[in-house]
């Protein structure tokens, strides 16, 4: 490439070559370099850099090339560096001289960091949108259920009953928070580089304004430097993604856990199940079990890059170019993962059976019995005690609560009356009155306050 050897006299090695190019990943920022240098030639023509009728052919060239790789009929040769020279020569080869034009002002250093935040605002988008196919999903199947008690947990053991419905809005819970983070990760990467040049700013009067205008960015980097050096928003977005796989990971083990023969509480959908190659009984959950897997991925793509720009001295440094293949796997992932996620939600089959029967398993109603000790005047320490001391009581008699007689549980205390038969798994759940308890009719608001949250984003 004899554009852009300037001092060097050899072609690189083969292999060195082979090493250091970055069009076998970077080829498909291809639209948003192509956007990059239509609104640049259009900026450099506006402010008499180049002529206009340079732009123009400059700018139709541009736009040939895209549809050359849309149709499948560009050739990305080996050789080019990367999108960016591929881009350039192949302007080169079309409409001549005048294409050498097109890179006045400007260095591959600012371009890629345009590159890339044009795609992460991009990837971001789509994310979202998503993240917003499974939050419709977990509504969607929490409103068809709203009757169905399971067990909730802590430490895994059966704790207090809850609605099946508000253990599927903390799921939705998490998704917004996840919107929320990438909606900020997208505010900043929405900042225009170019006209940072390679480092320092460049010496033609350009109008960064209007490229940001042109592309559609909020604001102008304020320090060439930083601008061309700058990574944090792909570090965000990892970050973020990050998150989100932890709260993916969360859902897919509890799909897992769920449909287990112990469990019983759901049923995946044949579409979203596969079955084992030697025990013909089996419907195995591995599609929830990639989503929990491929979560390690997206956290190493993270730590990656992480380790990558630290320590890395201003401005650009080669390393930076380490940042695009993690970060599209990250996107990658991230969206298949929501969308597989959503797909199984929206076809899984509730077992409301199997639920009730487990949620009125494990002394589960003990706080509540507690609970009812104190509104008869014991202190809560003191009731909590009693209660242990009966629940002990029970397990050695094999009874459940329900089985023991007034005499039994007024050997334990003398608050015990005939209503205490009255605690049952639904007065239990209507007692958890509070804004984000699981009282149904605190659930339904809930319900209803999600769908009024994603009809007003969507
Ligand atoms: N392929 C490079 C990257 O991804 C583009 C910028 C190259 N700049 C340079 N001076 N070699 O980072």
């Amino acid at each position: 490439m004899r554009h852009i050897k300037g001092r060097l006299q050899k072609a690189a090695d083969e292999k060195v070559a082979a090493y250091t190019s970055s069009l076998p990943f970077d080829w498909r920022l291809y639209r948003h370099d192509i956007a990059g240098s239509i609104a640049h030639a259009r900026m450099l023509s506006k402010h008499g850099i180049i002529s206009e009728s340079d732009a123009v052919i400059i700018v139709q060239g541009l736009e040939s090339i895209q549809q050359e790789i849309e149709q499948g009929k560009f050739e990305f040769r080996a050789e080019l560096e990367d999108i960016h020279m591929a881009v350039e020569a192949r302007l080169i080869e079309k409409i001549g001289e005048v294409g050498g034009k097109l890179h006045t002002a400007r260095s591959r250093n600012d371009q890629i960091a345009l590159d890339l935040r044009l795609y992460i605002r991009e990837a971001i988008a789509q994310t979202i949108g998503n993240t917003r196919e499974l939050q419709h999903a977990l509504v969607n199947l929490a409103e068809a259920n709203m009757d169905v008690v399971v067990p909730g947990y802590t430490h895994l053991q059966p704790a207090q009953p809850v609605l099946l419905a508000h253990h599927l809005l903390a799921y939705f819970e998490m998704l917004q928070r996840d919107v929320d983070r990438l909606e900020c990760c997208r505010m900043r990467a929405d900042v225009m580089p170019l006209g940072s040049g390679a480092l320092a700013g460049v010496t033609y009067n350009v109008d960064r304004e209007f490229l940001a205008r042109e592309l559609g960015f909020d604001r102008i980097s304020q320090n060439s430097l930083d601008a061309v050096s700058d990574r944090d928003f792909v570090l965000e977005c990892e970050a973020d993604a990050s998150i989100a796989m932890m709260h993916l990971s969360r859902l897919a083990e509890e799909i897992i856990l769920w449909s287990s023969a112990e469990f019983g509480f759901i049923e995946l959908d044949e579409a979203y199940a596969t079955g084992s190659s030697i025990m013909p009984q089996k419907k195995n959950p591995d599609v929830a079990e990639l989503v929990r897997g491929k979560t390690g991925r997206v956290y190493g793509h993270l730590m990656a890059f992480l380790t990558t720009m630290k320590a890395l001295p201003l401005a650009y440094n080669r390393d930076l170019q380490e940042d695009k293949e993690g970060l599209f796997a990250t996107v990658d992932t991230l969206l298949a993962s929501l969308a597989i996620c959503a797909g199984m939600v929206s076809t899984l089959k509730v077992n409301a059976e199997s639920a009730a029967k487990a949620a009125g398993r494990g002394y589960i109603l003990a706080t509540d019995l507690a609970d009812y000790l104190v509104r008869k005047g014991e202190a809560f320490r003191n009731a909590h005690e009693i209660v242990g001391r009966l629940i002990s009581y029970a397990v050695k008699k094999e009874k459940s609560l329900a089985e023991l007689s007034l005499a039994e549980y007024s050997n334990f205390s003398p608050l015990f009356g005939e209503d205490v038969y009255s605690i049952t798994i639904e007065s239990s759940l209507a007692a958890r009155d509070t804004v984000g308890g699981t009282a149904p009719k605190r659930v339904a608001q809930a319900v209803a306050a999600a769908k009024k949250a994603l009809g007003q984003v969507n």
